[in-house]
């Protein structure tokens, strides 16, 4: 369904000299910084597929999915999507995916949620009847009915969202391009909108890519994962095998100190793994394996207040991922 191909695109940004003078002097010499926001990212995904797709803040995620929404051009590289090129911006496109940007507000501001699905009905030509059936359905699973014919500007975020999601699936398009649908929104908002868009893919088929800095989200939604970090992919595939890494699954040992008592700064365990020692407890990643040698080891160091056994949180995992690369 999603073809990507060596795509990249470089942003070519003026670089001011600071001060008056520099200033004057950028007007006879102009100097530019080169950055590659994506490099050479080769994907592809399958029909259906809910994929989900990580990076750090200025990784290149927001640019990608630009990219093959067709809003910027690639500075090399190709995609396909659904068998369209997205550089050529073609209506019949335009009309079998949606991008959704978390971090952008794209209803009319000043026009009740509703007034907004009316006007998309038109741009898109959707048969009247056709309209009515995907509307009432999004409504019902989102839980929005009663909101409407509220001005969007006085919906709250988690309510916008929602609304901004049945605004992109009003003319059910196939593929999905999701930008942090779930920014800034609380636990129970996140939660609806997830549970959303996981019923939405069963029932529709829809092909999902997402992005999202809230782990639970790429958790509960996606088997797949892609990752990418300064504009290159560096991983693609299982989130289970993501998490389980080479080492085998990783747990986390926290060990809290008695008041007043600390052991040295750093640890080194037998089995060779390094630790600091942090406000009051030691953390150390062991694999599950070792976890039981590990822990009595700490044990036997000195006296302890409470230990506890914690699996490693994917943010951890991913973290470690950027760290290497
Ligand atoms: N129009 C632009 N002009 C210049 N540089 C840009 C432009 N758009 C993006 N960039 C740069 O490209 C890089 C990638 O940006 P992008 O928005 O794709 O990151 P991201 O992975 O979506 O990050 P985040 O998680 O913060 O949303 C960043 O360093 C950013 O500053
Ligand atoms: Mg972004």
């Amino acid at each position: 369904m999603i073809e990507v191909d060596k795509l990249s695109r470089t942003f070519r940004t003026y670089k001011k000299q600071p001060g008056f003078w520099g200033g004057v002097k950028g007007l006879f010499k102009r100097e530019f910084e080169e950055l590659a926001a994506a490099k050479d990212v080769s994907f592809s995904i399958k029909e259906g597929e809910f994929v989900g797709f990580l990076g750090p803040n200025g990784a290149g995620k927001t640019t990608t999915l630009k990219m093959l929404a067709g809003l910027i051009y690639p500075t090399s590289g190709s995609a396909t999507v659904a068998g369209f090129n997205p550089t050529k911006r073609e209506n019949a496109y335009r009309r079998i995916f949606a991008l959704v940007l978390g971090q952008k507000n794209q209803l009319w501001w000043d026009l009740p949620a509703i007034e907004s699905f009316l006007l998309l009905r038109h741009i898109y030509r959707i048969p009247a009847e056709q309209w009515q059936e995907t509307l009432d359905e999004l409504v019902d699973l989102l839980a929005v009915r009663g909101k409407l014919n509220v001005m969007v500007r006085e919906l709250s975020l988690g309510e916008r969202m929602k609304m901004e999601l049945i605004a992109a699936l009003l003319h059910r398009p196939k593929v999905l391009f999701l930008d942090e649908p779930t920014i800034g929104l609380d636990v129970v908002s996140q939660r609806a909108v997830r549970n959303f868009l996981r019923a939405y893919n069963k029932r529709h088929k829809v092909t999902i890519l997402l992005t999202s800095h809230y782990m639970a989200d790429i958790q509960e939604l996606c088997e797949r994962v892609i990752v990418i970090h300064k504009g290159q992919k560096i991983y693609d595939g299982d989130l289970d095998r993501l998490e389980t890494g080479s080492a085998g699954t990783r747990q986390k040992i926290v060990t809290f100190l008695p008041e007043n008592d600390s052991f040295t700064t750093e640890w080194k365990s037998a089995y060779g793994i390094t630790t600091r020692e942090d406000l009051g407890k030691i953390v150390v990643r062991a694999p599950s394996t070792q976890v039981v040698q590990v822990s009595q080891e700490i044990l036997t160091q000195g006296p302890v207040a409470d230990i506890t056994i914690e699996d490693v949180p994917l943010e951890d995992v991913i973290a470690d991922l950027f760290e290497k690369n």
